[in-house]
């Protein structure tokens, strides 16, 4: 499976709202993601590409020497094959190039795949806000990690 990791382009964007929709119970407005391509000084937004279609989405947010992953997605349908970690590998040492040495996000408590993804790359719980997500009211789990080359490699 010949995967590319690339910038996200208006033309993706079809394609990553999509993903995005089938992805998240509370997805972004779809004008959302054209705001972070276009007018967000600080997102940073990837796509991983397969067959020209793109398959997975990344957004971070780079403020000063932090990379806050925004959101991350595989299409269902292909999920289980190393996209996930590919895109976050990429956009992290992206991020280190850009100066970034720290990382952090949130996830639903419930999210094992996502969880267990995270952990993978030396993330650690260093908090939690309950209720956060309005849908359900699920508690989020704040996650971060110092990033190095090495937790690049999990
Ligand atoms: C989380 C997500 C992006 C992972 O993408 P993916 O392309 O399936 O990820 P990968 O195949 O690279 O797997 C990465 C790791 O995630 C974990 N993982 C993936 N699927 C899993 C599952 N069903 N159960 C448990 N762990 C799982 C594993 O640790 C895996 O590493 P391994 O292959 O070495 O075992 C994907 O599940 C997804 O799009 N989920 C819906 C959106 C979402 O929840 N995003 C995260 C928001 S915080």
């Amino acid at each position: 499976m010949s995967v590319i990791l690339r910038k996200m382009t208006s033309e993706d964007l079809e394609e990553v709202i999509s993903i995005d929709q089938v992805s998240f119970s509370l997805p972004w407005p779809p004008r959302s993601f054209q705001y972070e391509l276009t007018d967000n000084p600080a997102s940073r937004c990837w796509v991983a590409e397969l067959d020209g279609h793109v398959m997975g989405m990344l957004v971070g947010w780079l403020i000063v020497d932090e990379i806050h992953i925004a959101t991350i997605a595989t299409h269902p349908d292909f999920r289980g094959r190393g996209i996930g970690k590919k895109l976050l590998s990429f956009a992290l040492e992206a991020a280190m190039d850009e100066g970034a040495i720290s990382t952090f996000l949130e996830v639903r408590e419930s999210n094992t795949a996502a969880l267990e993804m995270y952990r993978k790359f030396g993330y650690v719980e260093d908090g939690r806000r309950e209720g956060y997500y309005k849908d359900n009211a699920e508690a989020a789990i704040l996650m971060s990690a110092p990033l190095t080359r090495a937790s690049l490699n999990r």
